[in-house]
């Protein structure tokens, strides 16, 4: 045990506390949370003029809700969660970090050293003759990264001091803010080789896969710690972009102040105040903001409760050294991530810059804050209990990564080494979490769908594949089990799968799957219960090949409950093209039991 001196919640003005956190819990659940630290914080949403339902935001409530869910899904005690993917494989081979004196040297890619962007500029970081093995920090102040709308005055002039020392730090200065922002660009747009792993023609991509969530929690606790030191303030914490919760759902107002460091000209001009679009499908709709607050929260339920059953739904596909990361991202990573990068970007510029293109997305101080509430997300998934687990393969926990820290050391890190906030000497401000009760109501039973579709809808078996998705596609899909029991149905779960779907890289492509819906599915809408999920990959400008090959999942074991459609034989899937997809072809869709 050691004892944490925690200044929390500078934005809600509490006082300092104490409080003891083990370190030696194994993963992380309630019990390594401060769930008890009141925030005197009301729920904000009463500050919003939507009447969206909202209990009081206190740490408690949060754990209510918790047990409520756990209640309703029969999960049994939080504590007492068995941990059913705790049989670690064997490892094989886990992605060793790159070789960062052969950044740029791709042959793959086409990029040369010194123009790795498509811009021409080059994202590769100093050299250094000397990597330090990560060590976790002893005797520091503990950081409560708080809701970046409920931010105090003092705060924000104290994070925009820090970006704006950031960048004012010399160019080759690997703590620079560019340079900084070139991290996310050499890790995802082909600058690094897997060299080191012993396959100097494979590229390393950190998204898509199960690296997405530890790269980032990594990637952002250097950020944090380089602008605590640059303003000497060891407290200093990223804030969260509360997105989940409707008073958090705008662009903080201080990132749109001109003369602020954290203000960017690159973003949406139409987006700056309105409620942002979770599912943004790369144009408005005519939503309200009132409907616009409920998609996201059934889109917030859908992505971290139904589709994120077990591990790998939730972190996405294995990655290990000799492959490419094609094996597809989770939930979250998909949507509401990439959408959300979208929503951001700036539609004038040619690839949508800033945040709507992985290579220059880290150029927007609001990619960190976007980043920290995916990162919370990851500690708020833990918390649900039951599968909701750390993966235990050896190759996930063995991937490493190098990053410059505080003090211009290049660190090694491994995954392992990530995987509680508190070891890292860092937690999240206790927020109200309402997606956890936005639940879709169904509008009506879609049993038998399939059945009366018979005939008219083609089975799956009959359908020519690679399919494809320049128009919407409709198709029943067996299901090799039905009225499965609730052992069976806790055992495994019931997943659609969209194989081998190939798509173009340079564009933001977007679908949304639907089952049952029987509807025009231009009325379709994530609120409803038919919504299974939304495939969604951001633009990924590279000088190489241009299309790309992945997978899609979503869970259907409490959507076909929902719809009261578990006894059929067949299943109505509807592929609902939203953008760019003229040239997606899918080479098969499938209901498996994982
Ligand atoms: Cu590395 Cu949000 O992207």
């Amino acid at each position: 045990m050691s004892s944490l001196t925690t200044s929390p919640a500078t934005a809600t003005g509490t006082t300092t506390k104490t409080y003891s956190s083990s370190f030696t819990t194994p993963s992380p659940t309630v019990s390594s949370w401060p769930l008890f630290s009141k925030t005197s914080k009301k729920c904000a949403i009463q500050s919003l003029k939507h009447k969206v339902s909202c209990n009081a935001g206190s740490s408690e409530n949060l754990l209510n809700n918790l047990d409520r869910r756990n209640v309703l899904l029969g999960l049994g005690s939080l504590a007492g969660a068995v941990n059913l993917t705790s049989v670690p494989s064997v490892g094989a081979a886990p992605l060793a970090a790159p070789d960062i004196s052969k950044c740029g040297t791709n042959p793959l890619s086409g990029f040369k050293a010194g123009e790795n962007t498509p811009t021409g500029g080059d994202c590769c970081p100093p050299d250094s003759s000397l990597i330090k093995d990560f060590e976790f920090p002893t005797n520091q102040a503990f950081k409560v990264r708080p809701a970046a709308h409920l931010l105090s005055a003092k705060y924000i002039a104290k994070f925009n001091e820090a970006i704006k020392r950031m960048k004012a730090l010399p160019e080759d200065d690997p703590r620079n803010f560019l340079q900084q922002a070139h991290i996310h660009c050499a890790y995802c747009n082909g600058a690094y080789t897997q060299s080191s792993s012993g396959f100097p023609d494979i590229e390393i991509q950190i998204h898509n896969s199960w690296l997405f969530f530890p790269f980032h929690r990594w990637y952002l606790y250097f950020y944090e710690r380089i602008l605590g030191s640059l303003i000497d303030d060891p407290t200093f914490a990223l804030p969260f972009w509360n997105w989940d919760t409707p008073a958090g759902m705008t662009i903080p107002k201080y990132f749109n102040d001109p003369k602020s460091a954290l203000f960017d000209t690159k973003r949406n001009q139409a987006h700056l105040k309105g409620v942002v679009d979770l599912g943004y499908n790369g144009k408005d709709t005519d939503a309200t903001d009132i409907e616009k607050v409920k998609n996201n929260l059934a889109i917030m339920y859908r992505q971290m409760v139904t589709n994120a059953t077990d591990p790998t739904a939730f972190f996405g596909g294995e990655y290990r050294a000799g492959k490419e990361p094609i094996s597809g991202g989770g939930s979250v990573e998909q949507s509401p991530h990439t959408p959300v990068h979208r929503w951001v970007g700036d539609p004038r510029e040619a690839n949508g810059e800033n945040l709507g293109n992985f290579y220059s997305a880290g150029r927007d101080t609001l990619f960190y804050c976007h980043h920290s509430n995916v990162d919370r997300m990851w500690s708020l998934w833990k918390m649900l209990g039951g599968k909701h687990k750390d993966i235990t393969d050896t190759d996930w926990l063995n991937t490493s990564f190098v990053f410059y820290d505080e003090n211009k050391n290049l660190v090694r890190v491994y995954v392992k080494d990530c995987l509680l906030t508190n070891q890292l000497g860092y937690d999240y401000q206790r927020v109200d979490v309402p997606w956890l009760k936005s639940k879709p109501v169904p509008r009506a039973p879609r049993s038998g769908v399939a059945k009366r579709l018979i005939g008219k809808v083609k089975k799956s078996d009959d359908v020519v594949f690679p399919v494809k998705l320049d128009k919407t596609v409709k198709v029943l899909v067996p299901r090799a089990k039905k009225s499965r029991s609730k052992k069976e149905k806790e055992e495994k779960e019931e997943i659609l799968i969209i194989q081998g779907i190939t798509y173009d890289s340079e564009k933001y492509v977007k679908f949304d799957v639907y089952v049952n819906d029987e509807d025009d599915d231009d009325d379709a809408a994530p609120d409803q219960t038919e919504f299974a999920g939304s495939f969604a990959q951001l633009p990924h400008k590279h000088k190489g090949k241009t299309s790309s090959k992945t997978n899609f999942r979503a869970g259907l074991t409490e959507l076909l409950e929902e719809l009261e459609a578990d006894d059929d034989e067949n299943v109505l899937i509807t592929v609902v093209p939203r953008s760019g997809s003229e040239d997606i072809t899918i080479d098969a869709i499938k209901i498996i039991y994982a």
